[in-house]
């Protein structure tokens, strides 16, 4: 079963949720976030940093909450935080992300903007096994995304969303049949 971690508008959760894929529980590190609200009558909660006394405590409660869910595959989709070994241990090799660069190129939250800012002629997508470094671990997935004419963040990570929603879900569903 299928946890999404999410932090912000929720679209790739949107995703997997169109595809079918049976996600059984949506978590997020903000009360607010958007794309809880997405997840209709499915399980929600919201551990905020400043609930716990250190990300790794913040993380084992997270990690319980999901494993009460039987959920043993997570899916991070937008989910800006890094995990800690406290987390992964939970899971291991069985937490994966959705990142909008050709990774190894351009980690981190801003990689569309520092895609634009570079001057590169082509993005892409790359779907991957999470590890305790920032957007590295081993990739599953990559398509390449072209740059145009007059891009801006808007339009660039617009384009490269709409490979996204096809990528993670492809990825999601290969990760559990191949178990
Ligand atoms: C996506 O572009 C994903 O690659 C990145 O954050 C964005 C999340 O978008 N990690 P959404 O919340 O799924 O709409």
């Amino acid at each position: 079963m299928i946890g999404v971690l999410v932090s912000g508008g929720g679209t790739n959760l949107q995703a997997l949720l169109d595809a079918g894929l049976p996600v059984r529980a949506v978590a997020s590190n903000k009360r607010g976030a958007p794309a809880l609200a997405r997840a209709g009558d499915l399980p929600t909660a919201s551990f905020e940093l400043s609930d716990y006394a250190s990300r790794a405590e913040r993380d084992t409660a997270m990690a319980d909450w999901l494993q009460q869910h039987d959920v043993d595959v997570v899916v991070l989709a937008g989910y800006m935080h890094l995990l800690t070994p406290q987390f992964l241990e939970r899971f291991p090799a069985r937490v994966i992300n959705v990142h909008p660069s050709l990774l190894p190129d351009f980690p981190g939250a801003h990689a569309v903007a520092d895609q634009l800012a570079a001057g590169v002629r082509e993005s892409g997508v790359t779907v991957h096994v999470v590890d305790e470094g920032i957007d590295s671990g081993p990739i599953l997935l990559q398509e390449r995304v072209p740059v145009l004419e007059g891009d801006t963040v808007e339009t660039l990570h617009e384009r490269i969303k709409r490979v996204e929603h096809r990528l993670l879900p492809q990825a999601v569903e290969e990760l559990l049949c191949a178990r």
